[in-house]
């Protein structure tokens, strides 16, 4: 199949952010270029200091940079209005940060529901769809504890869940596994992946050199500038959303055994998930077969590319 050129959907240019003057004079971000591609997962790594919050506040348009050209799916930032700003962010940036950022006198729920409150999305919908994406991370049950009720772990799918609410296309992850320790980073990482295998962009910083598996590329920072950027997945190979042999997916309701139950929406065939690969199976003998084999086999590294091959060979 032809490959489409994938979309640049974030362009810094010689981006500088250069805190105080004179001699107390730093800089957190130095001549910093970086192109991003649609449906790319970039760890960021570096020594504390090194500008790699301040990159992620740069991007995801909460601080201005001092000098430089940062361009948004095309649109050069300096010149979109704070008003358009804001709705942008709202909209199209999910944030997720160390250390959960839950709002602690509010519910669960409530707290999922409040990206969602300037939406002009009405209340009873609001804790609708606040409802259905917990299910989804496994926190029903938990809907209306407070935060302090929870693990740690719990709580940053609380925060995850939050910043995926109002369904944004660029995930910015600051530490987000931080406070966690190993078995709950690694369903924090699972879910991560889970949501860029829909053709999200994500961008996450991290300390943790085991968590670089799951990205597409690697940026080490020094001094606010790029030490070294290594790409492991080719930019023709990234997830697309809305490509209609892949991402339009819709979330089945759990059945015995099987967790996170995404499929494509026109072939029935997972494009994401834990164990299981294939749903619907009744539609497909083949399918069925491919189903339980994969379940036996517990084939947690299954990606839609894998997944796409399958079908092209069927
Ligand atoms: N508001 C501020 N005023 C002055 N200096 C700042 C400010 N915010 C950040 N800095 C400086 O900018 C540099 C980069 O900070 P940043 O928070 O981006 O680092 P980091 O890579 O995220 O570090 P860490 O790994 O510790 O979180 C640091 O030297 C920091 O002291
Ligand atoms: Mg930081």
């Amino acid at each position: 199949m032809a490959a489409k050129e994938t979309e640049t959907i974030i362009k810094l240019k010689s981006i500088t952010k250069r805190y105080g003057f004179g001699d107390a004079e730093s800089f957190a971000l130095h001549n910093f270029d970086l192109t991003v591609k649609r449906g790319e997962f970039i760890m960021i790594m570096g020594p504390s200091g090194c500008g790699k919050t301040t990159l992620l506040n740069v991007i995801g348009l909460l601080d201005k940079p001092t000098s430089g050209d940062y361009q948004l799916q095309g649109k050069s930032v300096a010149r979109i209005s704070a008003r358009k700003k804001a709705r942008f962010r709202a909209k199209e940036i999910g944030f997720i940060f160390q250390n959960f950022n839950l709002i602690p006198n509010l519910t669960v729920i409530d707290n999922v529901c409040l990206p969602l409150l300037y939406s002009g999305i009405r209340k009873t919908r609001r804790l609708k769809m606040a409802d259905t994406i917990l299910e989804r991370f496994h926190l029903r049950e938990r809907e209306y504890y407070m935060p302090h009720q929870l693990s740690g772990g719990q709580q940053q799918r609380v925060a995850i869940a939050r910043s995926l609410i109002s369904n944004p296309s660029i995930i910015l992850a600051d530490e987000p596994t931080g406070n966690l320790d190993s078995r709950a980073s690694h369903i924090v990482m699972e879910e991560l992946r889970d949501i860029h295998a829909l053709g999200n962009t994500i961008i996450m910083v991290t300390h943790n050199p085991a968590l670089t598996t799951y990205a597409t590329r690697v940026i080490h920072m020094l001094d606010g500038e790029i030490d070294t950027d290594i790409k492991t997945v080719d930019d023709r190979d990234l997830p697309r959303p809305g490509d209609p042999e892949k991402i339009s997916v819709r979330i089945l309701p759990k059945k015995d055994n099987q967790i996170e139950i995404a499929v494509d929406a026109q072939t029935n065939v997972v494009v994401t998930g834990k164990n299981v690969i294939a749903a619907q199976p009744e539609e497909s003998k083949k399918t069925e077969k491919k189903s339980a084999k994969t379940k036996k086999s517990d084939d947690k590294k299954k990606t839609i590319k894998v997944e796409k091959r399958d079908e092209e060979k069927k």
